[in-house]
């Protein structure tokens, strides 16, 4: 019935389940990948699910699937003190944004416990920020939570994942190179291991999901019932050692 269904509105929903639903999200999943070349992350997360969904998040930032997006500017602006004209189309590069140093923190480092991680606009901004961002948190975690019981033991540090960047907007991962020995695989000792563990989180990730062990370094009296402490990540694996200043 063409009348009612149209061929411009089945091209429209062709787009939306082709691209905008299915190739996003499985190339930000096979991304996430990234992290079995991390192998104290992938540690963390096998002892602890709970991190997962902070995980999730700065797998997008560091390493999302659309590294762009397109704008038209429907009237003069100005942005940062650039004059934008009307009319003008814009290609803005939300993967730089991601690793925007005044944004985050030692912005190329891969820190699944990172406080601000979903920051990320690897989903857009504003009135047409994407529609199935919570759909595609919960996919995500959902499958690094099956592959981290399923997988917990791959030959740490030799995996290797090859990001394909051809193309202006889509990241995708090419291929991957990953060892582990089956007979290691824990289902085959206990099935039990295939029953779903962490629970899956809508929203941003919960500060507890952010939280590290630090080390106080030392304590000053600022003033009355006043005190600084100075703390050191305890794996110096974040703000590159440097100690966090924190006034309590
Ligand atoms: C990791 C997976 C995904 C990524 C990285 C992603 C990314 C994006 C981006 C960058 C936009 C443009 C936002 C903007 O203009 O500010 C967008 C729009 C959109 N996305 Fe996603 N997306 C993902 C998954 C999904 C899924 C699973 C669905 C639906 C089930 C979906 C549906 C849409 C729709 C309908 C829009 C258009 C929204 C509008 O124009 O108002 N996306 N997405």
């Amino acid at each position: 019935m063409p009348e009612v269904v149209t061929d411009s509105y089945l091209h429209s929903m062709m787009m939306a389940g082709i691209v905008a639903e299915h190739e996003t999200t499985a190339n930000a999943t096979a991304n996430v990948l990234r992290l079995l070349q991390h192998p104290d992350a992938w540690r963390d997360i096998c002892d602890d699910p709970s991190l997962i969904p902070n995980a999730v998040e700065e797998c997008l930032r560091h390493n999302g699937s659309v590294a762009a997006w397109r704008r038209l500017a429907t009237k003069n602006v100005t942005i940062g003190g650039i004059a934008i004209p009307a009319d003008w189309k814009l290609l803005i590069v939300t993967s730089s944004a991601n690793h925007d140093q005044h944004r985050f923190v030692d912005a190329d480092l891969f820190d699944i416990r990172r406080e601000n991680a979903s920051d990320q606009l690897a989903f857009g901004y504003g009135a047409h920020q994407c529609m199935g961002k919570n759909l595609a948190h919960m996919e995500i975690q959902i499958f690094l939570d099956e592959l981290m019981r399923r997988l917990p033991a791959h030959a740490p540090g030799r995996a290797a994942l090859h990001v394909c960047a051809e193309h202006v907007v889509s990241r995708s991962g090419a291929s991957l190179y990953v060892e582990w020995d089956p007979a290691m695989n824990p289902e085959r000792t206990n099935p039990s291991v295939r029953e779903r563990r962490a629970a899956v989180r809508i929203g941003e990730p919960s500060s507890h999901a952010a939280s590290r062990v630090v080390i106080v370094e030392s304590v000053s009296a600022c003033a009355e019932r006043i005190a600084r402490a100075s703390y050191l990540p305890m794996d110096a694996r974040c703000c590159a050692g440097r100690p966090v200043r924190i006034s309590t």
